[in-house]
């Protein structure tokens, strides 16, 4: 049995709570509008950003998601109709650059950092956290590693390929027309158009459309 000053306690607590849920629903819809207003603005102010810290070409029909990272004057070149996840990361360094073609789609944290040539094809989908990186620090021994010149080589991403999230891939690469990287691979070697890799370092396991085994 409850007493009565408990259920009253418990009364007062249900109150309470619905006015702060009619306080929430009306917050939530100021905001809405509110984000509906400035999607405009924002949308042109993330792609004007963008334009403003890179060399190259950032059309208007560029999509970002969210704020984009990239070094002052970095050169990237997009095709049109691209889209960019919140904190992807663009910087070249020296003759650097990096060339994205038409409606390539470049997930959340992606990192993509050139010191030679990066070139990404149409269609191409690049999931979260993927590391794109075309130089290795000098390692020669007698010498720190963080006074070396970098030693560059540049990778070529193809057409329609889709590279599952948190893979790296490293200088030198080529990743061929349709092929799939599955998830958390590191490709260290070139990957044959339209086939399936995985692993670390990433293998073949099968042609796309073929079953494993
Ligand atoms: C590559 C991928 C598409 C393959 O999917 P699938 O055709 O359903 O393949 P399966 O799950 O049947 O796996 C086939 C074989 O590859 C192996 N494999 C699949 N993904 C792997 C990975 N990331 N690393 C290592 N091996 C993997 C499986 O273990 C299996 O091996 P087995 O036959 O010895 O058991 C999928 O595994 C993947 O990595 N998707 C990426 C998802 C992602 O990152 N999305 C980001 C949004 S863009």
């Amino acid at each position: 049995m409850t007493s009565l000053a408990e259920e009253t306690g418990l009364v007062r607590s249900r109150q309470l709570f619905q006015s702060v849920d009619v306080l929430v629903s009306v917050t939530a819809c100021c905001l809405r509008a509110w984000m509906g207003l400035t999607r405009l603005p924002l949308r042109i102010w993330r792609v004007a950003r963008l334009r403003a810290c890179c060399r190259g070409r950032i059309p208007v029909t560029t999509q970002c998601d969210g704020p984009v990272l990239v070094v002052s004057g970095a050169d990237l070149r997009m095709g049109d109709h691209c889209r960019l996840g919140q904190g992807v990361f663009f910087e070249t360094s020296g003759d650097g650059r990096i060339v994205l073609g038409r409606h390539v789609r470049v997930n959340q944290g992606v990192f993509v950092v050139s010191y030679s040539a990066i070139a990404i094809g149409d269609d191409t989908l690049i999931g979260e956290y993927v590391s794109i990186r075309d130089a290795n620090h000098g390692t020669a021994p007698g010498a720190l590693i963080r006074t070396q010149l970098h030693d560059a080589t540049p990778i070529t991403i193809g057409r329609d390929v889709w590279i599952g999230r948190g893979t790296a891939v490293l200088k030198g690469v080529t990743i061929g027309d349709g092929a799939i990287v599955a998830a958390n691979s590191v490709v260290t070697r070139d990957v044959p158009a339209g086939t399936v890799v995985a692993g670390v370092p990433a293998r073949v396991i099968r042609r796309r459309g073929e079953s494993v085994g």
